[in-house]
């Protein structure tokens, strides 16, 4: 599927699942086991980091509970505004909870240092961050994220939840697109 669409892959499924191991493996070393309030509380943020969640909660060797957000970040479809919306809310508090967010990918970083700027507010714990990917720009600015799956260059990339005009999230790796269909 979609093949025509593609103009390379960049990142395969065996590659994804195999980082994605790892990342738990580096998380759970870090967070104690803590009964049911003491849980590590993974907050997924829609859509783009729906299966790296589901993928990562599920290699995760210690308890966590699941909690999403989706936030809109988005002038156009290919670079971020800064101007950041919550479209859905968590629905619980998480006060005293240790939070670990779960993203897709990080760009500008606008994005993200919105986000934890919020949740902090809220009092958690602890809020720490992992992210599937990491583009160069997001090196330039001062966020701290604590696990990175991959560095990956300066371009648009689908697949693995990630998408073009709400296309191609259901590839289960991370490519190019051809510049064919966004009119290149
Ligand atoms: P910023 O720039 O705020 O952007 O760090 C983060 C959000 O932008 C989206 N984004 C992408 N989405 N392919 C995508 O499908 C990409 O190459 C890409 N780069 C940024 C994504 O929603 C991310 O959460
Ligand atoms: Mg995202």
């Amino acid at each position: 599927m979609y093949e025509a669409d593609i103009a390379s892959v960049l990142i395969s499924e065996d590659d994804i699942r195999r980082r994605t191991s790892e990342l738990a493996e580096e998380v759970a070393a870090r967070y104690p086991e803590g009964g049911p309030d003491g849980d590590l509380l993974l907050i997924g943020v829609l859509k783009g980091a729906i299966f790296f969640m589901t993928d990562f909660a599920r290699a995760l060797p210690i308890p966590a509970q699941m909690e999403f957000m989706a936030v809109s970040s988005y002038g156009s479809s290919t670079s971020s505004s800064g101007v950041v919306r919550i479209l859905k809310d968590l629905d619980k508090d998480i006060e005293g909870r240790h939070v670990l967010i779960v993203e897709d990918i990080i760009d500008s970083g606008l994005t993200l240092s919105w986000l934890i700027r919020n949740l902090e507010t809220r009092n958690p714990a602890s809020l720490d961050v992992v992210t599937l990917l990491r583009k160069p720009e997001a090196t330039k600015v001062e966020i701290d994220v604590e696990y990175i799956g991959f560095d990956i260059p300066n371009e648009f990339v689908v697949g693995y939840g990630l998408d073009y005009a709400e296309r191609y999230r259901d590839l289960p790796y991370i490519g190019t697109l051809d510049p064919s269909v966004y009119g290149g």
